[in-house]
């Protein structure tokens, strides 16, 4: 098995589930509010462990509450945490609307958006022992695009979700090892309204398009739509997409082909908005083992 690095956000989630969303100057009544520990960064590492994998989390947090809550979730999840406590900024937050079957969400990154040269130098000192480096684009974008240069001339398996999205340089693309936006990032990290199967035949087996319940599309010499799960039962699809890269990761860390791997990552993914909250979901490796692919994946 791979050691795997996430180098990532880790936010306090704020959620509040309703029917609607308030308009401009309106005020509603909410349903129901709860908070867990969240952030991009923070998830995919958790989802990664879950299922059994030797993760290690690297972020930033305030010295506040909310931050040594969210290290101590860290370690209650079998996650290894490397985090840097900042003195003078909070501990990121989302606030996450429900509803309706889906989610949208503000983050204030707060401590998440440091870059200094100092911190840059630590973590490439730290990284190099890993074998597989999981980035998102929820931390400072220049710590991100100068980590993915620095591993890739040392040969490590990195892989990107690119969320939340911006325009992508194809000098950083290249560096790449998989992407695994969903189908709005896509077209934004390419600046381009080509669609999914002309991307993905232009990033042969590195871009990995994760299209909601129409499934996983990716190029292998043909373009590959990967079905999702039929889930009859979505309570709270946050996370969704942060379990897929977390078991992604997993399975490319244990030697799955990345069909195998892109298949694991659907179910665990699939698994995880059937309960409320981004991490409470997520599943444990017998839980998606015991999915059949057969079962409940869509047909097409
Ligand atoms: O992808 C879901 C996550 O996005 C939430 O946990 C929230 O913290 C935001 O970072």
């Amino acid at each position: 098995m791979k050691k795997i690095a996430v180098v990532g956000s880790i936010n306090m989630d704020l959620v509040v589930e309703s029917d609607s969303l308030p308009k401009k100057g309106e005020t509603i009544l909410g349903n129901n509010f709860f908070s867990g520990p969240g952030g991009k960064g923070a998830n995919q590492a958790v989802a990664a462990a879950r299922l059994g994998g030797d993760v290690a989390f690297f972020g930033s947090l305030g010295k506040d509450y909310f931050g040594s809550e969210l290290e101590k979730n860290l370690t209650d999840e079998r996650v290894k945490p490397y985090i840097r406590y900042d003195e003078n900024q909070s501990t990121g937050v989302a606030l996450i609307n429900v509803y309706d079957d889906d989610n949208s969400i503000i983050v204030v990154s707060g401590a998440n958006n440091i870059y200094t040269e100092g911190y840059l130098a630590q973590l490439k000192g730290e990284l190099i022992q890993f074998d597989i480096v999981l980035f998102q684009l929820e931390i400072n974008d220049s710590l991100v695009f100068e980590l993915i240069d620095y591993l890739s001339n040392h040969h490590k398996i990195i892989i990107l979700n690119p969320a939340p999205a911006k325009k992508i340089a194809p000098s950083i693309i290249d560096k790449i090892t998989y992407l695994t936006p969903n189908e709005h990032e896509c077209q934004i990290i390419f600046d381009s309204q080509e669609s999914i199967e002309t991307l993905v035949q232009r990033h042969p087996e590195k871009l990995i398009v994760t299209c909601g319940e129409k499934g996983v599309c990716y190029y292998d010499g043909q373009v590959q739509v990967v079905p999702s799960m039929d889930v009859a039962n979505i309570v709270d699809t946050t996370g969704a997409g942060d379990t897929f890269s977390g078991a992604f990761a997993y399975g490319i860390g244990r030697g799955d082909t990345l069909i195998k791997a892109i298949q694991f990552a659907n179910v665990a993914a699939g698994l995880s908005i059937t309960k409320k909250g981004a991490q409470a979901g997520m599943p444990q490796l017998s839980e998606v083992e015991k999915e059949t692919l057969e079962s409940r994946v869509r047909k097409p």
